[in-house]
Parts: structure tokens; C-alpha cells; sequence
């Protein structure tokens, strides 16, 4: 049973070094983010997800934790970031940090103690072999770091060692139980970190990589989520109305091992790229697009079930972007993105906005940044008002943590706001009716009505019907409105008996 609050919640993600920089210094920070809180509001966002905000030596922009327990100087101090909950709370907000339980930064004083030839009390906080030179046995490894004679398995970049919470299948004498002592204090050492926190008034967490911790797991991940459960049952004890969302995309196994929510990310073929990211073919065939050849089906063959199998477990959370993923602005214009964000944000679940999406920022080319690689384009920042650095940031130019979109016509907060047509404010508007009407909230049913291709998309949501046709002509779907009428449209609609009729590139939820 997931927290209450979530029922009506709508997140944002924010990239600390990238949202507002209130010292001019070039880099986004947390007082920044104190200051714009009125904004996020505004849109109709009640919960804030915060990208790593904790010391780094930022060789993966801040997934590499060197103290858990502090906040990196670039950002604020820890006093900052307990203002920004206090401040959140004061309106209504709710603030989630991210957890990175499955890696720290090789700079963290764990491994640091971790990799010395002498035993001692952090020796076995991560994954050693029993060689200096080989043997991860499938799982990555780096050698030749370490004065111990062994190598450490990591979980991403050779930077980040994976912490040790054990093996469900041990196969080598150095591959310890799931269940060892080891492995229970590195699950403790977490669970303090989560504590430290919470206890300072954060809201709770999304997750980095949830399902990566027990290594040789089965395939429904069953060690990994009974340390899940075990934490589940820490929070439901203490922290009640504390929250926790996966970096998983599984919610048939999160939401079962102990999470509130599920990102349905890009993986498993679930179909979520073919909404909005389908161009790694010869035609761009992304649902939105005018132009495509789409079946909504692509998506939701996979959904469906997910969906069903999981309702009254927790949430399923689309989003619009996140930080390793293309801006959806790099294919759809301006008016496919509002239907996209139209669907998106009236299915069930709990939806995610990633900063700057609401405006329509564009992926930009950029070179790496750390450790970013292609995902740098779509981290650059945001853009607040014409002239200098778009508002975001008084430092000179070439002095920011990543350049401004240089287009003349980037798109910004203050171009956009109050102008009904804009992208802005059309999300705005979208929010608001999510929060007006019930069943477009996370709980609401959901059953699909019609999804023949060449027919608008027709779904339910409770009592309301919603349909949508990107395409360029005006579709019909043969689906009785039965007496309902247009309650919020973008473009046009007509509802009637024989069924209901979308001009070009429409959206209608009709009552
Ligand atoms: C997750 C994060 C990503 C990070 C990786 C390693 O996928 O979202 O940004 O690089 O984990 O922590
Ligand atoms: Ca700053």
C-alpha cells in the first residue's frame, strides 16, 4: 500500500547543476532551487525528485557518492538542503533525494579502507576476488587499483565499486551469502543513510540501478528484493508516509518487493521508446509523430499487463525524460509534444516532468561532461528568460557547468508564460485538470477502448473518456460517447452517437 499522498502527486526532476544558480558561480545549486520552488508549483507539481546532491568527485556527475551524509559544496551545505525540505513542506511539496545503494565513488573512506592489504572493519563493504589479476566471474571488474591482491567488481563506470550485499547464488569461495554478515552490515549501512535523511525531513527517495544489489540473483530478483522488503518494513515502521521509486522498470518485481512507484523506463521492449524515441530505424515511427506509422499497441501490449498485474500495489510512473535520456524535444514539435504530454500525463500512475520538458528545451550535441557522454545533451541549463545565460546563471558565459541552448529561438519560461497556446502553459493546464477531476489521478481505472490503427487512440480513465489523434487528418473512432461531451480539448472534437470524431492532432477528455 503506497503512502496516501501519492494519490495526487505530479513529480518534477531536477538536476541541481543545471536548474538556477543563485551565486553566480556557474553551477546550479540548492538555494537555487529554493528560490523557484513557486515555480515548480506553478505548474502543478507537488513533488520534487533531486538528481544527486551529495559529495562527489563527480566522474559520473554525482552517481560516484564519496559521503552520503553530506551535501557537496558546489550545492550548498547540509543546512541548505534541510531549508529546501522545510520550504517544500511550508508549501504543500514533498522532496525526494537519490539513493545510490548499490556503488559508491571509489574516493568514498569505505573503499578507501576497502582496498588496503590489512583487513579491517570495511574489507569485505565491497566485492573482492581472490586474484590480483582476473576472475569476475560475468560480472565487471577492475584490476590493478588496489593494494590488496584482488580485483573489485563494479557496477558502472570503473569508478564505482559495487558495495557487497552478497551473492543468492554463491559459486566461489569469494562470493559471500546473500544472508553473510558482511552483506547484512553493508544493508545497515544503508538503511542509516536513509535514516540521516529522513530524519532531516526528506520525503524519501528514488533509487539508482534498486535492482543491482545481491549479485547471481534469480530472475524475479529475489534477494535483491527481500533487502527491498526488509527496508520497506523500516519505513513503514518509522517513516510511514515516506516514499521510495525505482530505477527498476519491472514493476511486477518493485512493486512487490516494497517500492511505491516503478519507472517505466526504456528497457525489456516495454514500448515506452516507440511513444516518443522511436528513431533508431530508417523512419522515425515514435507514436506522436505526425508523420508515423503508429500503433499505440507497441506500447501497450507490454503496459496492459504491467498495469494489471500490479494495481493496488503501487504505481507505475511515465515520464516525460530523465537525465540519461534524450529531451523528447530532439524529434516532436511543439504540438506533438502536448499530445505526448497529454497522454502522458492523464494515465494512471504517477507521472514524472523532467525539467525544462515543460518548456520544450532541445537535446543538445554536446561533448561529454562528467561522464555524461550522449546523456549530456539533455542536461544542459534551464532556460528561465531571454538574455544573459537564459536567467539561469549571472557567471560569465564560458564559466557554466554546461552552455546555454544557443538557438535564437530557445524556447524559455518567460517567452512562454501567459501565452494559452504555449507548450508551458498547456502543461499547466493539463495538471490542473489531473488535480480537478479524481479519476485522472494515479488510482482512476484505466481500460483501453480503441487502438485499431488508423482510428484516434480511446481510452478510460473512470468516468471519463479520453481520445487522441496525432495524425494530420481528421479520424473517427467508432466509440459511443454515450451522452458524455468535450470537458478539455486541445485542437477539436466532436462527440456523437456514432462515435468520436478528432480534427488533425487532437486531444479531447470528454464528461
Ligand atoms: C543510473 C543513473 C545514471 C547513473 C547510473 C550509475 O542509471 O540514472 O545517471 O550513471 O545509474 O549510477
Ligand atoms: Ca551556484
Amino acid at each position: 500500500m503506497a503512502a496516501s499522498w501519492l494519490k495526487d502527486a505530479v513529480f518534477y526532476e531536477i538536476y541541481p547543476q543545471s536548474f538556477y544558480d543563485s551565486n553566480g558561480d556557474g553551477i546550479g545549486d540548492i538555494p537555487g532551487v529554493i528560490q523557484k520552488l513557486d515555480y515548480v508549483k506553478s505548474l502543478g507539481c507537488n513533488a520534487i525528485w533531486l538528481n544527486p546532491c551529495f559529495d562527489s568527485p563527480f566522474k559520473d556527475a554525482g552517481y560516484d557518492v564519496r559521503d552520503y551524509k553530506k551535501v557537496a559544496p558546489r550545492y550548498g551545505t547540509n543546512e541548505d538542503l534541510e531549508r529546501l525540505f522545510r520550504e517544500a513542506h511550508h508549501r504543500g511539496m514533498r522532496i525526494l533525494l537519490d539513493l545510490v545503494p548499490g556503488h559508491t565513488s571509489e574516493e568514498h573512506p569505505w573503499f578507501r579502507e576497502s582496498q588496503k592489504e590489512e583487513k579491517n572493519a570495511f574489507s569485505d563493504r565491497y566485492i573482492w576476488t581472490d586474484s590480483w589479476i582476473s576472475g569476475g566471474r560475468g560480472l565487471n571488474f577492475v584490476a590493478g587499483e588496489a593494494e590488496r591482491a584482488s580485483v573489485y567488481i563494479v557496477n558502472f563506470f570503473k569508478c564505482q565499486p559495487a558495495l557487497n550485499y552478497g551473492f543468492g547464488r554463491v559459486e566461489a569461495p569469494w562470493q559471500m551469502a546473500h544472508d553473510s554478515p558482511a552483506a547484512l552490515r553493508t544493508r545497515e549501512a544503508m538503511k542509516d543513510v536513509m535514516r540521516f535523511w529522513l530524519d532531516r525531513g526528506c520525503d524519501g527517495f528514488r533509487v539508482d540501478m534498486a535492482d543491482s544489489l545481491v549479485k547471481n540473483d534469480d530472475e524475479r530478483k529475489s534477494f535483491t528484493s527481500s533487502v527491498w522488503r526488509d527496508v520497506r518494513a523500516m519505513l513503514d515502521a518509522d517513516y510511514p508516509e515516506a516514499v521510495l521509486v525505482s530505477e527498476w522498470g519491472a514493476p511486477k518485481l518493485a512493486l512487490r518487493a516494497g517500492f511505491d512507484m516503478d519507472f517505466y523506463l526504456n528497457n525489456w521492449g516495454n514500448g515506452y521508446s516507440t511513444l516518443m524515441r522511436d528513431y533508431d530505424q530508417p523512419v522515425d515511427n515514435s507514436y506522436f509523430r505526425a508523420a508515423a506509422d503508429r500503433d499505440i499497441n507497441r506500447f501497450l501490449d507490454i503496459y496492459r499487463d504491467w498495469y494489471e498485474d500490479t494495481r493496488g500495489l503501487g504505481y507505475i510512473s511515465l515520464l516525460t525524460c530523465n537525465h540519461d535520456t534524450p529531451r523528447p524535444r530532439r524529434t516532436l514539435t511543439e504540438r506533438e509534444l502536448k499530445l505526448c504530454y497529454a497522454f502522458l500525463f492523464t494515465m494512471p500512475g504517477v507521472p514524472f516532468l523532467y525539467y525544462g520538458d515543460e518548456i520544450g528545451m532541445r537535446y543538445l550535441e554536446l561533448p561529454t561532461k562528467e561522464g555524461g557522454y550522449t546523456r549530456t545533451g539533455s542536461r544542459t541549463p534551464m532556460q528561465w528568460k531571454p538574455g544573459k545565460n537564459l536567467g539561469f546563471s549571472e557567471a560569465p558565459s564560458d564559466q557554466l557547468y554546461l552552455p546555454v541552448d544557443p538557438a535564437s529561438d530557445a524556447p524559455t519560461v518567460a517567452a512562454e508564460e501567459g501565452d494559452p497556446d504555449s507548450l508551458l502553459e498547456t502543461v499547466r493546464a493539463l495538471l490542473a485538470l489531473r488535480h480537478r477531476e479524481e479519476d485522472l489521478r494515479a488510482e482512476g481505472p484505466f481500460e483501453a477502448l480503441c487502438t485499431e490503427k488508423g482510428s484516434p487512440f480511446v481510452y478510460r480513465r473512470g468516468s471519463l473518456y479520453l481520445a487522441v489523434n496525432p495524425s494530420l487528418e481528421a479520424l473517427t473512432a467508432p466509440v459511443d460517447p454515450e451522452g458524455r461531451s468535450p470537458l478539455f480539448v486541445l485542437g477539436g472534437v466532436s462527440a456523437e452517437r456514432g462515435g468520436i470524431t478528432l480534427a488533425p492532432q487532437s486531444f479531447a477528455v470528454l464528461k
